[in-house]
């Protein structure tokens, strides 16, 4: 087989930006990004770059270099499947949200619905490659189901975790630590890693490839992210004794990244960790842990989401706290509504939770983000069951211009680690605001000391 064609499920924060530097690295194979959503394949085709569905720094200039040449967006999913000789699905998986499982497992509905598709439309053989973040074994299920519903062509599955994070996707594309490719260890599994290895070896020196059993590949990608938020949630709980005794966490992340054996990167405490993937991905290890009987390992990894839970409330309580314990009808202004810097994804922001917790204490919030729309905004706090009439009051204010933003509000809080928040005229904001005016710091990314020079009162994040 010879890979000509290449078919992805699912044009999102993955199969957008994934796709799109497959192709620019091999220009001799046509990618196909397909995708239930008319308006966001329509975005993906638009002319106005800068209304890409997702925004990720130099996103933009590769779609522009391949598009139309060896890149396509569309929402022709049956031929484009047909077409193809490997097919990636890259379609969310969010928590369960009903029956057996709900709120811990992964919701296989959307990956199962691609392996019927794929299954019912398919007359040659194909490569199946699991690009979604997937519970271990899920590679079985699928096959199970291609082969019962399919039409007698072969399939074979790989799995190729993506472990991009957002915000820097594209440099974690271009630069990757590595690929990882796992597939089964008989001879026509070993022969599809092989073309995979091909694609990726247009640009990934070979000996970043690593190639695994299914399992191993399946299961990394969970274990990776529960790695990394543990790292966080280790930190955000030193946070809180660093308050209660006078050590600052910054310097203690210094102090423990500087040995080579623990590393430095990971360590900058916050107002919690967000994003699409670190809670769901925990919550499905624990319970996968939990399904197998495994009770201590569940414990040990579901301590990082309470951890994190609670850095997010400690957060709301502090501002609540120190504005004399009532924050009813005074105006707070939200600095970040993405739950990192550079992307427009707000997807389990931490400044989602913060914003319930202070409207059910009645406050007013002002929110300024460069980039998530107040559309978003919206539907994120509806999403999270907030109180419509809080909405409709105009208790929830989004403005496109943060000195606007910070008018005859009590206090700041920053949610995200936006770099221009960094550059702001703190003096001229600090006029506008009411006194004594306060600072909370969720990032601990400004100057303690020019900012109080200013006359704020700032509270940062273990310190
Ligand atoms: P996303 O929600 O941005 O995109 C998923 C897309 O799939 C949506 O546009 C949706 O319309 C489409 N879709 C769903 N069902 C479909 C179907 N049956 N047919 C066609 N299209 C369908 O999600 P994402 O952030 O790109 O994540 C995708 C997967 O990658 C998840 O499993 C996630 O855990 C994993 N992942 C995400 C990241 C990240 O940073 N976002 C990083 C690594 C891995
Ligand atoms: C994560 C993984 O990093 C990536 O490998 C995987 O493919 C998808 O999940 P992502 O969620 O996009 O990526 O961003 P990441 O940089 O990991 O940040 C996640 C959250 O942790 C953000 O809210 C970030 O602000 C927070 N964080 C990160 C901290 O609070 N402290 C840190 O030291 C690092």
């Amino acid at each position: 087989m010879k890979i000509n064609n290449i078919c992805c499920i699912g044009a999102g924060y993955v199969g957008g930006p994934t796709m799109a530097i497959i192709a620019q690295k091999n220009p001799d194979i046509n990618v196909y990004v397909v995708d239930v959503n008319q308006e966001k394949i329509n975005r993906w085709n638009s002319s106005d770059l800068e209304n890409l569905p997702v925004y990720e720094p130099g996103l933009a200039e590769v779609v522009s270099s391949v598009r139309g040449k060896n890149l396509f967006f569309s929402t022709d999913i049956d031929k484009n499947i047909r077409e193809s000789e490997m097919i990636f699905i890259s379609v969310n998986t969010p928590t369960k949200t009903y029956g057996d499982g709900k709120g811990m497992a992964a919701d296989l509905t959307y990956v199962e619905l691609c392996a019927r598709k794929i299954a019912e439309v398919s007359r040659t053989d194909k490569i199946i490659v699991e690009k979604s973040t997937l519970p271990v074994k899920t590679a079985a299920a699928i096959k199970n189901i291609v082969d019962e519903t399919g039409n007698g062509v072969n399939f074979q599955i790989l799995s190729n975790p993506e472990f991009l994070a957002e915000g820097t996707a594209m440099r974690d594309l271009e630069v990757p630590d590595r690929v990882l490719i796992g597939g089964e260890q008989t001879e026509s599994g070993k022969k599809a890693i092989e073309l995979l290895v091909e694609i990726y070896s247009s640009w990934v020196p070979k000996s970043n490839i690593l190639t695994t059993n299914l399992w191993s590949s399946e299961l990394s990608k969970l274990s990776a992210n529960a790695f990394l938020a543990q790292r966080i949630s280790s930190v955000n709980s030193l946070s809180e004794l660093c308050e209660k005794t006078g050590a600052n966490i910054d310097e203690v992340s210094k102090a423990i990244g500087m040995d080579s054996r623990i590393g430095s990167k990971f360590l900058k405490s916050s107002v919690g960790f967000g994003g699409s993937c670190f809670q769901k991905d925990i919550l499905n290890l624990v319970y996968i842990s939990k399904s197998l009987g495994l009770n201590e390992v569940a414990d040990y990894w579901n301590q990082v989401i309470i951890i994190n839970d609670h850095q997010k409330r400690r957060f709301g309580n502090n501002i609540l706290k120190s504005l004399h314990g009532t924050v009813a009808n005074k105006k707070i202004t939200f600095f970040g509504w993405a739950f990192k810097k550079n992307t427009n994804d707000s997807r389990e922001s931490a400044a989602i939770y913060v914003a319930k917790q202070l409207l059910n204490e009645k406050a007013i919030l002002q929110i300024y983000d460069p980039k998530v729309s107040e559309k978003q905004i919206l539907s994120d706090l509806k999403n999270l069951n907030v109180d419509m009439d809080f909405i409709n009051n105009k208790k929830v204010i989004c403005l496109n211009n943060p000195y606007d933003a910070v008018g005859d509000s009590h206090a700041i809080a920053i949610l995200t680690e936006w770099d221009e928040f960094i550059d702001y005229d703190w003096k001229k904001i600090f006029e506008k605001m009411k006194k004594p005016a306060f600072i909370f710091d969720g990032r601990n990314i400004l100057d303690r000391e020019s900012v109080e020079n200013v006359g704020f009162v700032y509270k940062g994040i273990g310190n």
